[in-house]
């Protein structure tokens, strides 16, 4: 049978599932959402219990095209309608004024909604197949490091999650940029790979920074994209120094570095992300899940460049060295779980493994 009459199959599956109340992870260019179909209360409910998310936390509902918007959304301001022309579908979420009919389960019941149109090929089949709305947070456990791969959901929620639509490595690796679009000056709630010279090259009057008075926005619990291993940044001048003082007295480190490494030993596993935002950006969770089974004590990582390409990062890299726990702790305990061979061969401590595995995740 053809790949593209199996990937039909598998999607025809997903939509009886959502239509029966089911949840379903499927890729999208971002990271892999848990979906639920967004018309029915009891299976977003169902998000929650899973993920082991606050009830009061909003979701953002996905759709294909923007004929669906009027259902969930009103009075969109003209900034809104730029925006979303020049870049969906895409990596964009819009937080608009919510339509009367949206469950409070959705919004977390705040005025507000969150719309995305992903350009996944997977998550648009899907959408469309299914016809309707569907909330999906990211597929991890709350807190915990987002999924990139459909391994990764399978990591966090083994046999309790039936549907993972499997669409490979997203693209991009990072969550969504989110832009509250409400009626003043549309603002930026949570940096992503769109940029803000980007959306301001569309609407000059979006602004950045956090807005005390604004919905709540995404991560407001500082600690968030976490492992379990404690995070710390470290300059990278002082890389090799602070790495050193675990490895003298003989306790493991794991390293996130922008570059190869000048020294190798057996206490250390050092990860070479590389320079390129880029592919930072697509690889950082796969990198951080494979540092988190090392058994380290603690995880360094090398702080990033200056600049706003590098903005959605240092972000994500922040919140995972926060030393805010999240209200609950993540369920699954990733340093338990098993290597695959390519982490395994990652952890080989010689520089042109890091290197290899680095250039072939
Ligand atoms: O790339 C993404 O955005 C991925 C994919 C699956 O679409 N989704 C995602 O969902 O990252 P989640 O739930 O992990 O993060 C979405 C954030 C939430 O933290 C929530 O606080 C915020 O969006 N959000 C949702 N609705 C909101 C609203 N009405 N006002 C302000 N923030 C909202
Ligand atoms: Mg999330």
């Amino acid at each position: 049978m053809s790949v593209a009459r199996d990937t039909q199959k598998l999607i025809q599956a997903a939509v009886e599932a959502l239509r029966s109340g089911e949840l379903v992870a499927f890729p999208t260019e971002t990271v892999y959402g848990l979906g639920a179909n967004a018309s029915d209360p009891a299976a977003v409910r169902k998000i929650f219990d899973l993920k082991g998310r606050p009830s009061d936390h909003p979701v953002i509902v996905h759709i294909d095209d923007k004929k669906h918007l009027q259902r969930w959304a009103q009075d969109l301001p003209p900034e809104a309608q730029a925006l979303a022309a020049a870049f969906w579908p895409g990596p964009l979420t819009l937080v608009l004024n919510r339509a009367p009919a949206v469950n409070d389960i959705i919004t977390g019941g705040q005025d507000t909604i969150a719309i995305r149109i992903p350009s996944h090929p997977i998550a648009r089949q899907l959408l469309t197949a299914f016809g309707g709305g569907i909330a999906a947070p990211s597929a991890n456990r709350y807190g915990h490091v987002s999924p990139t791969r459909a391994d990764h959901v399978r990591e966090e929620f083994g046999k309790a999650l039936k549907h993972v639509l499997d669409g490979g490595d997203c693209k991009i690796g990072l969550e969504s940029t989110i832009v509250l679009c409400t009626g003043a000056a549309p603002r930026l709630l949570r940096p992503g790979s769109i940029t803000l010279s980007q959306l301001r090259a569309i609407v000059p009057s979006v602004v950045g920074g956090v807005d005390p008075s604004a919905p709540r926005a995404p991560g407001d619990k500082p600690r968030h994209y976490s492992p379990k291993t404690p995070v710390t940044l470290v300059p990278g001048r002082r890389l090799v120094d602070v790495m050193r003082e675990f490895t003298d007295e003989k306790e493991k480190v794991a390293v996130l570095s922008l570059r190869p490494p000048s020294t190798a030993n057996r206490y250390m596993t050092w990860i070479n992300a590389g320079g390129r935002h880029e592919a930072y950006a697509r690889n950082l969770y796969a990198y951080l899940r494979t540092l988190d089974k090392v058994g380290a004590k603690v995880i360094l990582i090398e702080e990033v460049p200056a600049g706003e390409q590098w903005e959605a990062v240092r972000d994500r890299l922040k919140r995972a060295a926060s030393k805010d726990a999240p209200a609950e702790q993540p369920v699954v305990d990733l340093r338990d779980a098993p290597l695959t061979p390519s982490q395994e061969l990652a952890m080989l401590h010689d520089d042109s493994a890091s290197r290899s595995f680095a250039a072939n995740p």
